[in-house]
């Protein structure tokens, strides 16, 4: 059945990722460090969808994967390459660029997981470390559980992946295992779909030169550190529990 809402003027043409944005005024200026998809119209329907209360869980997972995969692939833009100069079949040669230096990713469990296959899809065989951390009970302050990495990773770019930005308090305690672990934070990029402007401001104060990479800045966080208005609890809408 056609619907009875009026079509709605695409936004064209799309926006470069830092363009001023009227979502983003809230959050003005925006941290150097902080780089957003480009604010497009299509960008918008995707997040509605995820929004959504009554999305069906296999359309949330379509649809976000579909946000994932373009964040990867922004954030892959932000590593160096080299000059590579190669010869085409016709025999001509061709100054182009190659990847330079390995990458991983790192998951904070478990939202994060949901977007390993994401990285998975554009970085052939990428090699994926997993942190764990939880708040403890006796201090309220994010608590390392559990953290498993390439044992190579002080030599590596890091992708660190997590849905949602709301206060920073597990972004920060995993970049602080991730620096002790040799990584330089000039090596890591954080990925994720939602930040809250409390999170973003935190996170980016306390590590200027991680690079973070997310799909849309909300307004805020309630009491309960939820983003507004955000999706609700990404794990429980990803996974059903
Ligand atoms: N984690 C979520 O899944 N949702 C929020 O809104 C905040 C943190």
């Amino acid at each position: 059945m056609a619907s009875s809402q009026p079509p709605r003027a695409p936004v064209a043409p799309p926006q470069p990722a830092n363009a001023d944005n009227t979502n983003l005024a809230h959050l003005n200026p925006l941290p150097q460090s902080v780089f957003t998809l480009p604010q497009t119209a299509q960008l918008e329907a995707l997040y509605t969808i995820i929004r959504d209360k009554e999305t069906s869980r296999g359309d949330f997972l379509f649809y976000s994967d579909r946000i994932i995969r373009l964040l990867v692939e922004e954030g892959l833009n932000h590593l160096p390459v080299v000059s590579r100069t190669i010869e085409t079949p016709t025999g001509a040669k061709y100054e182009g660029v190659g990847f330079l230096g390995k990458i991983c990713g790192v998951s904070i469990l478990r939202a994060g997981e949901a977007m390993e296959a994401g990285l998975r899809e554009v970085c052939r065989s990428v090699r994926i470390g997993k942190i764990l951390i939880q708040r403890d009970e006796e201090t309220a302050q994010p608590k390392l559980f559990y953290s498993k990495f390439p044992p190579d990773i002080a030599s590596r770019y890091v992708l660190l992946l997590d849905p949602m930005l709301a206060t920073g308090g597990s972004a920060i305690k995993a970049v602080e295992v991730i620096k002790e672990n040799g990584v330089p934070e000039e090596r890591i990029i954080f990925i994720n779909l939602i930040s809250a402007p409390e999170g973003l401001k935190t996170f980016t104060s306390r590590y200027p030169a991680v690079k973070v990479i997310t799909g849309w800045i909300d307004q805020g966080l309630n009491e309960k550190a939820y983003i507004i208005p955000g999706l609700g609890d990404f794990g429980e809408r990803r996974y059903c529990t």
